[in-house]
């Protein structure tokens, strides 16, 4: 009995891998979340009754699984439908009462019973399709499959059979091809009725490569497949497909591509061309076209969608005379317009990320044209918004608008694969609320239909490195389970054909480009580490079933490279990549050395499999791997760690790898995480590591007591740091730390883009760390709540759609005393660690804390010239203050002292100084000297109980 005023709720249960009611998969595992105000709320059992053909069945399940748990039931058969409904008792007794009903509908096909025609005009040119066909009784059902060599959309009597964008999304066409499926009985008629379908090239016709190297990557002209399964009252079945009789013509796209952009002639446009009554007696019959040998799969992954339109923010006058439109927020997608003009007259929208010297910066963008144009038909007022192609930009320039330009006549409306938002994170530090805002753009930006390494230039490519860093951020902000579970099929299918190795960039489509099959560290380890992190927020175990194969074949690829010294040197490597002090054109020459990068990351991916082997039961692989994974360690402290902890390669990445990954372990490792700490320092809390070594840097300072050196660092606005692009405006995370240079100029390197994530991959830091929500266990089943206080924040805090329903963790300050929130959902338990090293074990509900920490600061010794530069750098005031002493004398030279000092302890404020005039020292003398010798926050401070360690001054 559920005690007195409490309710135990259940949601109807999610069916799959994603909230759409069609399945692919006959088994799909079922997850349920539970709402009470029942304190601590564990399940201990759950029924779950489907209805299919008008009987129900019931099952017990006992436990307390609810996430991905395996299907109860007798296998779906294809096109079958049914409800489920589900119901929990509480290990306190309490129980739920029936939660609402999922609908499901097995939309997969029996096998051999896909029989469309993939037809076309035979060229390359966009075009329209039309079919038609007789209906005859009342349809019970009309399920619609269709997909495209190509980008498609279809209509049903001249309706849109559904509201989704560049179907079907691009996957490794040559093996593997996404079947759309819609339930379009709603849209069919008695008699005659027809189907329409658009069809144009997007990723299947698309040049990729670099500069002139560019060409096609899949050969023929884009072609299109439906079939329409007609299911009668009467219990008879009707199959309609795309065959020879089909006819086309030419559509009023007259060209488009991702890259290039989209050109629209309104005067081709023929209304009411996918009616049933349409006369087509002068199209053509369309030919069937050879494509790739594949059965379509049903598409596993949301679609993508317009999710959200963006007013302009302003209207420019360039310094040429250009109107340029600003919309606020570097997004990708395109622009919707509404204009009134005459007949032939053409609109040109030019898109861009940023402006430079106040016009449109396309430079970046290199071969993309990323341009659009609209002829109008003359008919009174048009509306018009490219459907086939996708920019990356802020800034659009309109060319030619008829009459007067009316802002409100446009709007952009943002694209992106369409996944439910899961979590955010909030801080009053305004910079890094913005920073964080950005790495939610990059990935808006960049899960269009697979992961990309950005959305704007001639590339768009699916680099497995930066989705490597990023997936546990990502996993984080968005329910993406699903989109990385797809493209990780095409991962494996990819490295199948490469002999074991995963390739730097899937699909794989630049053959041209050198290396694009060899292995390379952290790019191809995508393959062990994404379905990884997929298990530990999702608890997905299939995709780890489905990837093992690939994992060990991964780790024995790169064994058989690294020979039997176990370290990983002799091959094309990305290493570190864009460490900030690489030359700006070879990015790859990082500080540490590219062996150290593939060795660790040989050891995590060897490890990854180890574990993995364990949680699948395959004891022998599990001994395998780890006894590996434990000899490439010996391997990599022999060779690169001194016994004192030093690296062979003295840079921050190379620490961080051997800490983060687990490389080292007691004195040696509490070593080197003091080095690290010197060498942040050293830099002056600038940012001096690449793809590899920045997202996890934060992670090694925390972890080895460093606090207040990650909190320098995170907060750090000079160039380079996270904050420097957001002082420079920044909307998205950039590729490189100075895309943009501090005069406003655009980064002169070939490779400078404005949406990249990978750099923003610290957010999950922030997520875990800061706020201090982390999963302990897969799903977050147990949560970890140890959120750290960084210095220089007043509160952080962030929430989770966790597949256990929400949980929220966080802190604010007040004066010297800090609280503590967190909101665990029911059916999971929390450990919590507060800073105080008080622990708690907590079960669901909304818990608080409070605990005395006065603001960290340090009891100031008088300074000088003799001071030493470490305690003058963590000084922020006195750092400034030495600053503004030399910037008053000589501007030049305080620059080129902020920029070049080495900030290492043991040694004095004077050295840099020696050569300076002796009105700087005696000006920077008197600065410091000025200073207060012991720091007044913490005279103002009411502190309850000091703390020793603290006081004495
Ligand atoms: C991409 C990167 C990628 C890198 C590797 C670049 O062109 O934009 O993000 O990982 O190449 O070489």
């Amino acid at each position: 009995m559920t005690p007195e005023n409490h309710t135990v709720n259940v949601h109807a249960p999610r069916i799959g891998w994603t909230d759409d009611p069609f399945v692919t998969n006959p088994c799909p595992p079922l997850s349920w979340k539970t709402t009470t105000t029942l304190p601590s709320w564990m399940q201990a059992a759950t029924d779950l009754a489907i209805t299919r053909d008008g009987t129900t069945a019931t099952v017990r399940i006992d436990g307390s699984e609810s996430v991905l748990v395996t299907w109860p039931f007798a296998p779906l058969k294809p096109g079958e439908s049914a409800r489920i409904r589900v119901r929990v008792y509480g290990k306190d007794g309490s129980a739920s009462s029936w939660s609402p009903s999922a609908e499901v509908i097995a939309g997969f096909l029996p096998p051999d019973a896909w029989h469309a025609r993939f037809i076309g005009s035979g060229s390359e040119a966009p075009h329209l399709v039309r079919g038609t066909f007789d209906v005859h009784g009342t349809v019970r059902r009309a399920l619609l499959r269709s997909t495209a060599f190509g980008a498609y959309d279809i209509r049903i009597n001249d309706i849109p059979a559904d509201d989704s964008e560049l179907k079907p999304g691009w996957t490794s066409y040559q093996w593997r091809v996404n079947l759309d499926v819609a339930d379009v009985t709603a849209h069919i008629r008695p008699g005659r009725n027809a189907l329409g379908i658009t069809l144009t090239g997007g990723w299947y016709t698309e040049r990729f490569g670099f500069r002139d190297a560019a060409c096609r990557f899949y050969e023929g002209a884009p072609a299109a497949a439906a079939q329409l399964t007609l299911e009668y009252e009467d219990g008879t079945v009707d199959t309609v497909i795309t065959d020879e009789r089909w006819r086309w013509t030419r559509a009023p796209v007259v060209s488009a591509s991702l890259y290039q952009g989209e050109i629209y002639d309104a005067r081709l446009q023929t209304p009411g061309w996918s009616s049933p009554s349409f006369d087509d007696s002068d199209w053509d019959t369309v030919q069937i076209v050879a494509v790739p040998e594949v059965t379509p799969s049903m598409r596993s992954l949301p679609p993508v969608r317009v999710i959200e339109h963006r007013a302009v923010e302003r209207v420019l006058t360039t310094p040429s005379g250009k109107t340029v439109l600003d919309f606020g927020q570097n997004l990708v997608g395109r622009i919707r317009i509404r204009v009134t003009g005459e007949r032939g007259h053409t609109v040109t929208l030019r898109h861009a990320e940023v402006l430079e010297h106040g016009e449109l910066g396309t430079r970046p963008l290199r071969n993309a044209a990323a341009t659009d144009r609209y002829t109008l038909s003359g008919d009174g007022e048009e509306f018009w918004e490219p459907k086939w192609t996708f920019h990356g930009f802020r800034y659009v320039e309109v060319d030619n608008w008829p009459g007067p330009f009316t802002p409100e006549h446009v709007s952009a409306a943002v694209i992106h694969t369409d996944m439910a938002r899961t979590g955010d994170f909030t801080t009053s530090h305004a910079l890094l609320q913005r920073l964080h805002e950005n790495v939610v753009w990059g990935m808006r930006g960049n899960f269009l239909s697979i992961p990309t390494d950005c959305p704007q230039r001639d590339e768009r490519l699916g680099w497995t490195g930066d989705i490597q860093v990023f997936a546990p951020t990502a996993a984080f902000l968005y329910d993406c389970d699903a989109f990385l579970r797809s493209w990780l099929e095409d991962v494996m299918l990819e490295q199948r054909a490469a002999g074991g190795i995963a390739p730097m960039v899937v699909p794989a489509v630049i053959p041209q480009v050198p290396g694009l099959f060899e292995p390379i560290a952290a790019w191809g380890d995508a393959i062990t580490i994404v379905p990884a992190v997929l298990w530990e927020r999702f608890a997905d175990d299939d995709i780890l079933k489905r990837s093992f194969d690939a994992m060990t074949t991964w780790v024995d690829v790169v064994e058989a490279r690294a020979g039997s010294t176990l370290l990983w040197e002799e091959s094309l490597q990305f290493g570190d990549w864009l460490d900030p002090d690489a030359p700006p054109e070879r990015p790859g020459e990082a500080k540490t050395d590219a062996g150290i990068v593939a060795t660790a990351y040989f050891f995590r991916s060897a490890e990854l499999t180890a574990k993995t082997a364990a949680l699948l039961g395959r004891e022998a692989d599990a001994r395998h791997y780890a006894d590996l994974a434990e000899r490439i360690a010996r391997a990599f402290r022999s060779a690169y760690i001194t016994p004192r902890g030093r690296m062979m390669s003295d840079a921050p990445t190379a620490y961080t790898l051997a800490i983060v990954f687990g490389l080292v372990h007691g004195e040696q490792r509490q070593a080197m995480g003091n080095r690290l700490r010197d060498l942040v320092r050293s830099a002056g809390y600038r940012i001096t590591t690449g793809f590899v070594g920045t997202p996890i840097i934060c992670d090694a300072l925390t972890t080895t007591g460093h606090a207040a050196a990650a909190s320098r660092l995170l907060t750090q606005t000079e160039c380079p740091s996270w904050l420097y692009p957001v002082t420079m405006g920044a909307t998205t995370v950039w590729e490189r730390w100075d895309s943009m240079l501090e005069d406003g100029s655009i980064n002169p390197g070939q490779m400078t883009s404005f949406n990249h994530y990978a750099l923003g991959a610290v957010a999950d830091w922030l997520h875990r760390s800061v706020a201090g929500l982390a999963p302990l266990e897969p799903a977050y089943r147990v949560i970890r709540i140890a959120p750290i206080l960084l210095d220089d924040l007043d509160d952080a805090s962030a929430w989770h759609e966790t597949p256990y329903g929400r949980a929220r963790a966080g802190w604010r300050r007040e004066g010297a005393k800090v609280y503590f929130h967190a909101e665990i959902p029911p059916n999971t338990q929390a450990i919590v660690e507060l800073p105080s090293g008080t622990r708690h074990e907590v079960g669901s509900g909304v818990h608080t804390w409070v605990e005395v920490h006065p603001p960290n600061s340090l009891p100031r010794s008088p300074l000088n010239l003799r001071s030493s530069l470490a305690t003058i750098i963590d000084d922020r005031q006195a750092h400034e203050a030495v600053l503004n002493a030399i910037r008053s004398i000589d501007e030049s030279r305080a620059e080129t002292f902020r920029r070049t000092t080495r900030w290492r302890p043991g040694r004095e404020l004077r050295e840099p100084l020696d050569k300076a005039p002796v009105t700087i020292l005696a000006a920077v003398e008197q600065a410091l000297a000025a200073l207060p010798t012991c720091d007044p926050v913490v005279q103002q401070a009411a502190l309850p109980a000091p703390d020793p360690a603290r006081s004495g001054h």
